[in-house]
């Protein structure tokens, strides 16, 4: 409540967060979540949580009057349309350059992503994080984050007949004979509820085209794993429709004042609270940390932190691309929307390729791509005092790079298979969806505007913990990265600093 004082205050509570408060709690350290976004677990008058990817409403997204799907149109036609302004879970925020997507609720990004849990290769570690002893992650961290996330494996003998994965089936068989390394990806999403969803035995959720506005049943969230083993901990208490808005030092006495404002669904604030922490994890993400620190420098507020704030920041080289089959490479009407394969060219051409599915209900004979590049490209963060507001850097045709690497891949299987890029996908005949990231990396880079454990420099007691930390690119889907890093940094903080 307002006027608090408590040991440990946590900002956000996707995988950083959840992450921090869960180990603060089992050492014994009271920790309060302060969450922007709602708590998701009350069905709507359509009896879900969620909608589908198809069918937006007000749930969906954050703030937005007009839905902004990646996938923008279909045979050409625009698909977005008007809703309702409302706290919706997944956040459309527009950058000059890039749209970045983000997460918005009591779970963060894990209420919205794909659930796709990939480890990154250990030869590969250097070049995320140069200044982390790899083989520590990869003896301790990385199995103590895919055990904490729950990530599971697909049946493969199940995958070879069950008709969800015909998409993925097909994208095998033309990865494989263009050459390239094809592999199966594990996944947080209950695998076994995913074996009834396609036998029909229980409700259906991936099968039912959730995914990119929540699932209602199946994938495991951090509010199954993470965040309930904080909460069952009893020493953990969660503010949600809550944003942080200023860290500030208290005044000839340890400690921070955070300033916080309470919003309702439509995004206007009820209240001002302040509350006074010891210790204060900045988890709002990569974008909101960023944010957060970015204007706190420049305004005065902490303005010892170092000149690395707000820098490093990459989209993890995502571009998504569709291809068009050949009428006997159906890919499926019914699609799970959890990916389960991705294709291998990192060494040879810098790509990573997901096999997507697009959950439309009926056969288009399309493959989707959403692909991971080795983009060397990074933007800066600032602070714009004439808007108020932080600016980033990043550029548009900045994108070409991760073209051409994806390239690499899909150039040759069209080539190979005799078939081409769809250009009905994104608009403006485009075959490149070139202006989003769902996986934004860095602006408080680890070791640079933080130790080598997150202690942001210049103040002590304040910590970064998220997806900030890693600088721009992580190889593969960041999450689980994201989640080993924080078990490693949190482990060296409790035994130092608490
Ligand atoms: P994360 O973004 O999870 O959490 C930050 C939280 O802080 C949010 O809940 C936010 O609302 C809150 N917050 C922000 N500012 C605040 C403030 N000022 N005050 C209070 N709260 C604040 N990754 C992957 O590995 N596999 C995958 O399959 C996918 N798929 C995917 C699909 C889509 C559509 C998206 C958008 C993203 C993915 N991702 C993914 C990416 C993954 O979800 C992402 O990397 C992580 O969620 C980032 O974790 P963090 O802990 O850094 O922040």
């Amino acid at each position: 409540g307002n006027g608090a004082q408590v040991p440990a205050l946590v900002i956000g509570t996707g995988y950083g967060g959840a992450v921090a408060a869960l180990r603060l709690a089992q050492a014994g350290v009271p920790v309060e979540m302060v969450e922007m976004g709602m708590t998701w677990d009350t069905p709507g008058s359509d009896g879900k949580i969620f909608p589908k990817v198809t069918a937006p409403d007000k749930r969906a997204y954050w703030l937005r009057t007009k839905t902004k799907a990646p996938v923008s149109n279909f045979f050409g036609f625009p698909i977005d349309s008007n809703i309702e302004r409302y706290t919706g879970v997944l956040d459309a925020e527009e950058f000059a350059g890039i749209t970045v997507y983000q997460g918005r609720g009591v779970g963060g990004g894990s209420l919205v992503n794909g659930g796709m849990a990939v480890t990154p290769k250990q030869s590969r570690f250097s070049s995320i994080l140069p200044s982390v002893d790899a083989a520590e992650m990869y003896d301790t961290y990385y199995p103590r984050a895919n055990a904490g996330l729950g990530v599971g494996a697909i049946d493969p003998t199940w995958f070879e007949t069950a008709a969800c994965y015909q998409y993925a089936r097909v994208g095998r068989k033309h990865a494989q004979r263009s050459g390239f390394a094809w592999t199966f990806v594990p996944d947080v999403y209950d695998w076994n509820y995913m074996k009834a969803e396609q036998a029909g035995t229980v409700t259906r959720s991936a099968l039912d085209g959730q995914v990119m506005y929540g699932n209602d049943h199946g994938k495991k969230s951090l509010v199954q794993t993470y965040l309930a083993q904080a909460l069952a901990t009893g020493r953990v208490n969660v503010s949600p429709l809550h944003k942080v808005t200023s860290v500030a030092p208290v005044s000839g006495g340890p400690g921070y004042t955070v300033t916080i404002d309470q919003i309702n669904t439509t995004g206007d604030v009820v209240a001002t609270k302040t509350v006074t922490a010891a210790k204060v994890f900045f988890a709002a993400g990569s974008v909101g940390t960023s944010k957060l620190l970015v204007k706190l420098k420049a305004t005065g507020v902490l303005p010892n932190l170092n000149g690395e704030i707000g820098k490093g920041w990459g989209d993890n080289g995502n571009v998504m691309c569709g291809r068009a089959n050949h009428m006997w490479d159906p890919t499926g009407e019914l699609q799970s929307t959890i990916p389960c394969s991705g294709i291998d060219n990192w060494d040879a051409g810098g790509a990573f390729a997901e096999v997507a599915p697009l959950p439309t209900g009926i056969e288009t004979y399309a493959s989707l791509y959403l692909s991971i590049t080795r983009t060397t490209r990074r933007a800066e963060f600032s602070w714009n005092a004439s808007t108020g507001k932080v600016d980033l850097s990043w550029q548009t045709a900045w994108k070409q790079d991760s073209i051409t690497m994806a390239k690499t891949i899909f150039d040759k299987i069209n080539s190979k298979e005799g078939t081409i890029y769809r250009t009905d996908l994104f608009g403006g005949y485009k075959v490149w969806q070139d202006g989003l990231t769902y996986h934004p990396l860095g602006g408080a880079v680890l070791n640079k505007a933080t130790d080598n454990y997150g202690r942001l420099a210049g103040y002590d007691g304040l910590y970064v913990i998220d997806g900030a930390l890693i600088p721009g690119n992580t190889t593969v889907n960041p999450f689980v990265t994201i989640t080993a890093l924080a078990e490693r940094n949190i482990d060296n903080i409790l035994a130092n600093d608490i």
